[in-house]
């Protein structure tokens, strides 16, 4: 561990104290006084290399496809906790003992109501928008009626289901979703998206399953683009309901959580013009096309996304228990296949993400394609809540970067006659 690092700039020595995190490979160099000091601000697009707070919610080591829930390696909380626990995990830091998670889920069932004033503005929500445009439009109404709730944090979390479902339901032009106080968390999902008018759903245990478990791979993932902005806002101290309203819209792009959807289309087109692999891995390798191989790459992961693995799993056992069969699994499965054996994703270390899978369990489960990235804005909320929560209890400065300027200098205005 070295605790000083040397800057020099024109023969003058500058020296800088380092931070360390939990692991010795989290290492920072503290540039917070670089301006002050030197004149000079760090130049980095896309915050590749800029550690832009301290955080106790998740770890990753891209290099080793480890990915920690508050420490807990996320193949043993899939295994061991109800997205209801991992929840309670990442918002409190530590696991709930029967009590605690009894009383987390009663406190939760007393918000588990659509609000009379949300349903009448929803009312004008025309059908054609964006199922992620409504929903977080509709979250952010939440700041109009709610901004002195004591409970926000479940208070939040009984409302995403129920708007994410109202979101689902006005694109069909279905009667708004019925809330029930008896099911679990995932499985009152499932009964408010798919319920008919006189026929109440009931969700195969198999499906909840499957869907419980995807919510806990997307539950937190430390500071991606979606979450970066939630503590952006919180750092401003925005409202938490405006921060994740903010949160679901820059998970939207399809660099982010829109691509489970591009997924998907993207498999479809590739069946459907008749399943050319090497095609299509040509396309995506060549840089004079936009399109890239949806689902592939991310910029930690430098080695297989453990959340991909395990998808991919949820994906095979679910088809398997459902007895039915997916030609898009079997073409992702041999799409995935391809490019790894390909030596522009092998070089440019690119393996499957999240993304890649998620989206063929959606599918199998009934979920349009346009609310792929609604049930991603569900599972990260937890997240997306807990580090809201972490920035306003650390009080940490608001985040406000700088820039190099490259437009005009500066000049008058000449007007002519
Ligand atoms: N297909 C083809 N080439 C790719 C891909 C891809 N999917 N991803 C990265 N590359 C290339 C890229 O062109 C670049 O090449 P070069 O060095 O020759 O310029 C190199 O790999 C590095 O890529 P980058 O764009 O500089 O990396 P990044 O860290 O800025 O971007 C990413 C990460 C996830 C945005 C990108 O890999 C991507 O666009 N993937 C497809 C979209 C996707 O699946 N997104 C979901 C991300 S995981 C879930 C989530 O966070 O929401």
């Amino acid at each position: 561990m070295c605790s000083n690092v040397n800057l020099e700039i024109d023969r003058y020595n500058y020296k800088f104290s380092t931070t360390y995190g939990t692991y010795n490979n989290d290492k920072a160099i503290n540039f917070n006084k670089l301006r002050e000091d030197t004149g000079f601000i760090t130049f980095d697009p896309g915050l590749k290399n800029t550690g832009i707070t301290k955080s106790s919610i998740s770890f990753i080591d891209g290099r080793k496809g480890i990915l920690l829930y508050r420490g807990y390696p996320i193949e043993q909380v899939i295994d061991k906790c109800s997205f209801l626990e991992t929840s309670y995990l990442i918002l409190n830091g530590e696991l709930p003992d029967s009590i605690d998670i009894d009383n987390f889920s009663k406190k939760i069932k007393k918000f588990n109501f659509l609000d009379e004033e949300i349903l009448s503005i929803s009312n004008k929500i025309p059908k054609e928008c964006h199922p992620m445009g409504i929903l977080s439009s509709l979250i952010n109404l939440l700041t109009i009626f709610n901004i002195k709730n004591e409970d926000k944090y479940l208070y939040l979390l009984a409302k995403m289901p129920i708007l994410a479902s109202l979101a689902y339901r006005i694109k069909r032009n279905l009667t708004p979703p019925c809330t029930d106080q008896k099911s679990y968390y995932t499985s009152n999902l499932l009964k408010m998206l798919f319920s008919e008018k006189n026929r109440e759903h009931k969700p195969n245990y198999i499906i909840i399953d499957a869907l419980d478990k995807l919510l806990i791979l997307h539950a937190d993932h430390e500071q991606n683009c979606s979450t970066t902005t939630v503590r952006l806002l919180g750092s401003s101290h925005t409202n938490l309901y405006s921060s994740v309203s903010a949160g679901i819209n820059a998970l939207w792009g399809k660099r982010h959580g829109g691509a489970n959807q591009e997924v998907i289309e993207m498999l479809e087109n590739i069946l459907k013009s008749g399943g050319n692999l090497k095609k299509w891995i040509n396309k995506a390798k060549n840089k004079k096309d936009p399109f890239r191989l949806m689902g592939f790459g991310h910029r930690i992961y430098k080695n297989f996304d453990p959340r991909a693995q395990i998808a991919k799993k949820i994906a095979e056992d679910l088809i398997k228990k459902l007895n039915i069969s997916d030609p898009i699994l079997d073409l992702a499965k041999n799409l995935e296949k391809y490019a790894l054996s390909d030596s522009y994703f092998k070089e440019k270390k690119l393996y499957p993400n999240i993304d890649f899978y998620s989206g063929i369990v959606y599918q199998a489960i009934g979920i349009p394609k346009n609310m792929f990235t609604v049930m991603f804005a569900l599972g990260r909320l937890p997240g997306w809540m807990a580090h809201w929560k972490e920035i306003r209890n650390n009080n940490d400065p608001i985040g406000r970067p700088r820039q190099i300027y490259i437009g005009n200098k500066k000049r008058n205005i000449i007007k002519c006659g």
